[in-house]
């Protein structure tokens, strides 16, 4: 007895540990490469329905429409000479000697492609959508753009008519830089930055046009560093897009406006830290100074975390604290404040030498709550990008897209309490990571790659939540609400009066009593399909489990009997076994969550002959009784 106690309360515990829902979806909104492309690089623009992806020597222009994706293929090969030098250098990766596609940016109506050109960055124009031209002399450096290999990290960014730039270390330093429009080219001197492997790039809104600036995501590695010390340290390094460079004598090509800061992952101050920040994404709010900063760390271990960051804090800590290593008081200019250079008078010789020497602040800046965000799951996350959702409350709500190692994305909505995984999505044919993520919040896609496809999701898939109110609310999928004039679980249409409206939500604590009490307590009943077994077969019974939050369990003749089952592959089966022989009845799957009970499904078995052979169901080898419980749901 108690050995089944403590069965089922393990089974309790690993239901809450995964994400409520799971979904396989198999839309047609999908393209598949005819090779597999392990690095891809992605454009898209808000509210448009191409995506443009930069792969090996190839473009592929990707139209999406809801019944599948129109594509062109764009061939960018290498130069030859530069492939067969490539070639014949024993100390190159040979596999990259190869055009892979690192940047796709559309710069003021601008379209500049780089790739690594076997080795010898190259950069084209992509004009009229399809044809590739050659860069007038002298208008770009590529190997500034882009990395000569695809395994050396690159992140690019568009910003007000120009283009930024940041190369990871690998055979020469690490930079941040312009690198293409209007305003003069800048680059970071070479002391500021140490190994940096670049994890993203986000624009910052300021109040004011000239308070706007660009932030960098990256980590920086000590190549020297002991075996017991930590040789990641995550940072933020950050410009002002107003930045034109220093005076003659002093930083003529460099930013004057570089900051960087160390970022924290961990437990409080515990040993228990993520140092190495793999991938990064910035959810701005518009016009506000206000946002965050969702960062994908991980440790020694290749533990994944994901840490949240505060846009206020970071902007607070960059603009008040100390600089390493300088105790004087910073009279006049301070470094990293946004200014116009005809106003600078204050960027003296003397000024520009305390930038120079100070790249980095004392203050480091902590994780929103102090620690990362606790997600009940064992996976490994490869990929981030959030989305901002205006509730019928009239209150934001966070939503978190998380792609995993095995080809999954986690959808999780981030409140100031919790972090909730909503649902899993299982999109691929097969298990690789996921390796690129462009999300549209205009138009309420994400699309998602990996090494042999790609495709696109909607945010809002409220039809996945069924035909109750109960289930649509319990889902707590901001993107969604039960409409309670059409009764049905429905996007939030755009410009939604909460006055007038009639949808209703409970994301905070997921209550049902939203639905209306009478809803909420009616146990919805399922009419019964009827199971005829002989004398030498066995029956299993599959109840199709719909919350990994629910904890399931049948009931036969009038809920008098109680039977235990356990989750397996989507199902939980009753089976027969020496100490629990089914007889004929009613059997019904009951699903209890939140203190709600729901009947899921309902036999009645009729039984032909003699008494069931008791030990079958537990012979049966465990694919053979689940294969048993799919062809019995049909
Ligand atoms: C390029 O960006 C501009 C805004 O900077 C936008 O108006 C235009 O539609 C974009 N072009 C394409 C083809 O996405
Ligand atoms: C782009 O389209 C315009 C107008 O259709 C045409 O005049 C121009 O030659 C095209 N450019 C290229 C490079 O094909
Ligand atoms: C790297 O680690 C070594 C050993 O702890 C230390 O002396 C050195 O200052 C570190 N370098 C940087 C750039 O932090
Ligand atoms: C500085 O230049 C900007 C445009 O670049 C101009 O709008 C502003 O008036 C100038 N300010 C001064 C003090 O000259
Ligand atoms: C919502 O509807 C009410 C009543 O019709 C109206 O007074 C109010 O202006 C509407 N609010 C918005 C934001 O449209
Ligand atoms: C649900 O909301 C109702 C009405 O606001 C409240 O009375 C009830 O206590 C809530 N239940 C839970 C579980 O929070």
């Amino acid at each position: 007895m108690n050995y089944i106690i403590l069965a089922s309360f393990f089974s309790l515990i690993f239901a809450e540990k995964s994400p409520r829902l799971k979904f396989t979806v198999q839309e047609p909104t999908r393209f598949h490469f005819t090779k597999p492309e392990y690095y891809m690089t992605l454009h898209h623009q808000e509210g448009s329905d191409v995506l443009y992806v930069g792969a090996q020597a190839v473009i592929y222009v990707l139209t999406f429409t809801s019944k599948g994706v129109k594509d062109i293929k764009i061939p960018v090969p290498a130069d030859e000479n530069a492939k067969e030098a490539c070639l014949s250098r024993s100390n190159m990766p040979q596999m990259e000697c190869d055009n892979f596609i690192t940047v796709i940016q559309n710069v003021s109506d601008t379209f500049v492609v780089c790739g690594t050109n076997a080795g010898t960055a190259k950069c084209w124009l992509l004009v009229n959508g399809t044809v590739l031209t050659d860069v007038p002399n002298g208008q770009m450096t590529p190997s500034d753009i882009s990395p000569s290999f695809p395994s050396q990290r690159s992140v690019s960014l568009s910003a007000d008519g120009s283009l930024y730039s940041a190369l990871s270390t690998v055979g020469q330093p690490g930079s941040i830089r312009r690198t293409f429009g209007s305003r003069k080219l800048l680059k970071t001197e070479n002391k500021w930055l140490h190994n940096p492997q670049f994890a993203g790039a986000a624009m910052i809104p300021g109040s004011q046009k000239q308070k706007e600036e660009i932030y960098f995501f990256f980590s920086e590695i000590n190549k020297t560093a002991g075996i017991d010390e930590q040789p990641y340290r995550a940072r933020i390094g950050r410009v002002c897009m107003v930045d034109e460079g220093g005076i003659k004598t002093m930083l003529p090509d460099s930013w004057t406006t570089f900051l960087k800061a160390r970022i924290m992952c961990g437990v409080g101050t515990t040993p228990q830290q993520y140092n190495n920040l793999r991938q990064a994404f910035v959810l701005t709010a518009r016009e506000r100074r206000t946002g965050v900063m969702y960062g994908l760390f991980s440790n020694a271990w290749d533990t994944t975390v994901v840490c949240a960051y505060s846009i206020e804090d970071i902007d607070q800590a960059f603009s008040t604290s100390r600089l390493k290593g300088y105790s004087n008081t910073l009279a006049g200019h301070r470094p990293g404040t946004c200014v116009l250079k005809n106003v600078t008078s204050s960027l003296t010789a003397k000024t520009l030498g305390v930038i120079k020497d100070h790249p980095e602040i004392e203050d480091v800046i902590s994780p929103v709550g102090g620690e990362p965000l606790q997600l009940p799951t064992d996976d490994q996350f490869t990929q981030t990008a959030a989305d901002t959702v205006l509730a019928v409350n009239d209150e934001h709500y966070s939503v978190l897209y998380l792609g995993t190692e095995k080809g999954k994305v986690l959808r999780v909505l981030h409140t100031i309490e919790e972090a909730f995984i909503i649902s899993q999505y299982s999109l691929f044919h097969n298990e690789g990571p996921v390796t690129a993520m462009a999300i549209d919040s205009q138009k309420g896609y994400l699309y998602v790659g990996q090494a042999m496809e790609i495709q696109r999701l909607p945010l809002a898939d409220c039809n996945r939540y069924r035909d109750t109110c109960r289930e649509c609310i319990l889902s707590r999928d901001p993107y969604c609400g039960w409409d309670l004039a059409k009764k049905k679980c429905t996007a939030i249409p755009a410009g939604y009066n909460i006055t007038t409206g009639a949808i209703v939500q409970s994301l905070d604590q997921s209550n049902t009593s939203v639905c209306g009490e009478a809803t909420a307590l009616k146990v919805r009943s399922t009419s019964p399909k009827e199971v005829v077994v002989d004398s030498e077969g066995s029956v299993l019974l599959p109840c199709p489990v719909r919350s990994y939050h629910a904890t399931y369990r049948w009931e036969k003749d009038n809920y008098i009997k109680h039977y235990s089952c356990s989750i397996s592959r989507g199902f939980c089966v009753l089976a027969p076994s020496p100490d629990q022989p089914l007889r004929e009845g009613v059997f019904r799957c009951m699903a209890l969550e939140n203190g709600y009970k729901e009947e899921v499904v309902s036999y009645r078995l009729v039984y032909n002959g003699g008494p069931l052979p008791a030990s079958f169901g537990s012979t049966l080898a465990p694919s053979l009784l689940l294969a048993a419980a799919t062809l019995w749901l049909m």
